[in-house]
């Protein structure tokens, strides 16, 4: 008996003080009701359900049975740093249907070792310091596509910051220019917009549209399987920096060299996930700061002034910000694989289980006025690690996290550098889901007043501008 309680509470930290007790429960609507209003109306259903229940609360779904969700940052971490013997995702992601946008063979549809040592074979051009390299890259990106925004008429951001990050990451990851990558650039959005409903329900698969959309993504593949082919055959391999040269150079000198498919899947997984959420999560910085002009009024009063690292830590703060607010990724997942607990409640093995991010980063628990857009609160307030995750955390977190805090506030400076805004509307738009992300609902429709003047590049003190 004492064994098998040992291994009902087998917790990924210290063993818990008291006996793991029953989950409390979640809401009693149909488990269809549920998996609807998850699929559809996320952001709303899980801040009722976490109102009504609190930090912990179990949701059915028709797919994938019970889902126990927690917005408690010590249950956060549990799940993140745990064992990942028994938090494990790349099962799920393929049950999310992932694979097929990127294909099954990437990092994201494995676990334990062999997910750690894919990581480690990409992960070098993703480190704080070789990311920096490419702020002036990333800053050229983005200034022009700033000067060819209309004036005066309102547009959607969304798809020119769709544009600047494709552009970002397909530099970083391919790290090639032609025709082929212009049609990569072309046919990108379109792979990372899959048709939902076929993607988590394979019968639907036979239907056009999921047709169509195959004929799309097979595009997509074949041109990365000649930029692979042509890069085999490249001399100055060594001199490259981007990820594609780096392992093509790397499989060169192994015994074992990845094969076309498996290699493809990851440029692939590479080139969807790093420009989606990037773009999605730029739109939201612009949605807020127009609707918050002391804090915009405060970050130019940065720019003009003569403290570069206070203003990067603002613009960086910024950033923060607005992801606590607008997370773009409301929710990760990790299946356990052997019973555990979480929070003292018992999670049986196979169970499913999502940390809720949204929730947790607008509790008061965590943060003062939690509904203010207060980018300081970064500077001053001492948050905990685990209350604050966009990017979820441990072995998992983003690959990419590194490259999106310093591609937003390098967008986000060159931006500013360049242009004033006035809001289209004054109402804040509503997070509307696409995918696994929450977008603003009207494309984060804004307006440039006026262009303000750059010289070499470079931007003009504020009384020429003014
Ligand atoms: C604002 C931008 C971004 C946000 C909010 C974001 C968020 C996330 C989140 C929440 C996860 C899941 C982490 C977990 O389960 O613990 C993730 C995974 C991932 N992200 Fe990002 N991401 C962003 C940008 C990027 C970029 C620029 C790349 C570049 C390649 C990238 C590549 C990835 C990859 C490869 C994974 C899977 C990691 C794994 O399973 O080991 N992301 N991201």
């Amino acid at each position: 008996l004492t064994g098998e309680l040992e291994q009902m509470t087998t917790s990924p930290t210290a063993d818990p003080p008291a006996p793991a007790t029953e989950p409390p429960p979640g809401p009693k609507i149909p488990a269809l009701l549920q998996t609807v209003l998850m699929g559809y109306g996320m952001g709303g259903f899980l801040d009722r359900c976490h109102r009504r229940y609190g930090d912990f609360f179990v949701v059915r779904t028709v797919m994938w049975g019970k889902i126990y969700v927690t917005v408690a940052p010590d249950d956060i971490k549990s799940v993140f740093t745990g064992s990942t013997d028994t938090f494990r995702f790349g099962e799920h992601a393929r049950e999310l249907g992932v694979d097929q946008i990127v294909g099954p063979q990437s990092l994201l549809f494995l676990d334990g070792e062999p997910h750690r040592e894919q990581r480690r074979r990409v992960s070098a051009p993703f480190q704080a310091k070789a990311v920096r390299d490419n702020i002036g890259t990333i800053a050229d990106i983005a200034a022009e596509e700033v000067a060819t925004w209309p004036v005066g008429t309102p547009f959607q951001l969304l798809p020119h910051m769709r544009e600047i990050a494709i552009q970002v990451i397909l530099r970083i990851v391919i790290g090639a220019s032609g025709e082929r990558i212009d049609q990569l650039r072309e046919i990108l959005p379109k792979v990372a917009n899959s048709p939902r409903v076929p993607m988590l329900f394979p019968p639907a698969r036979k239907l056009p549209g999921w047709r169509r959309y195959e004929r799309v993504r097979d595009e997509g593949r074949r041109l990365i399987t000649a930029e692979i082919a042509d890069r085999r055959r490249c001399a100055d391999l060594s001199e490259r920096t981007d990820i594609l040269s780096m392992l093509v150079a790397s499989e060169q000198e192994s015994d074992q060299p990845m094969e076309d498919g498996a290699l493809v899947d990851l440029m692939l997984l590479l080139l969807v996930a790093g420009h989606e959420s990037s773009a999605t999560a730029l739109s939201w910085i612009f949605e807020r700061l127009v609707r918050c002009p002391d804090v915009l009024a405060r970050l130019r009063d940065a720019l003009d002034g003569d403290d570069p690292a206070y203003t990067e830590a603002l613009l960086d703060a910024t950033v923060r910000e607005t992801l606590r607010l607008r997370p773009v990724i409301l929710l990760t997942s990790r299946r356990v694989r052997r019973p555990t607990t979480l929070g003292g409640h018992r999670i049986p093995a196979g169970a499913l289980v999502m940390t809720a991010s949204a929730q947790v980063h607008q509790s008061p628990k965590w943060f003062d006025q939690p509904e203010r857009f207060r980018p300081e609160r970064f500077l001053t307030d001492d948050i905990d690690t685990h209350a604050f995750v966009p990017f979820g955390g441990g072995p998992r977190r983003c690959l990419g996290a590194n490259l999106a805090m310093v591609e937003m506030s390098t967008v986000l400076r060159a931006v500013l550098e360049r242009v004033e805004f006035a809001p289209a509307t004054t109402r804040g738009e509503r997070p509307a889901p696409r995918h696994v992300t929450l977008t603003p609902s009207e494309g984060a429709t804004v307006t440039v007043s006026r262009r303000l003047p750059v010289r070499d590049g470079v931007r003009c003190p504020r009384e020429v501008g003014h």
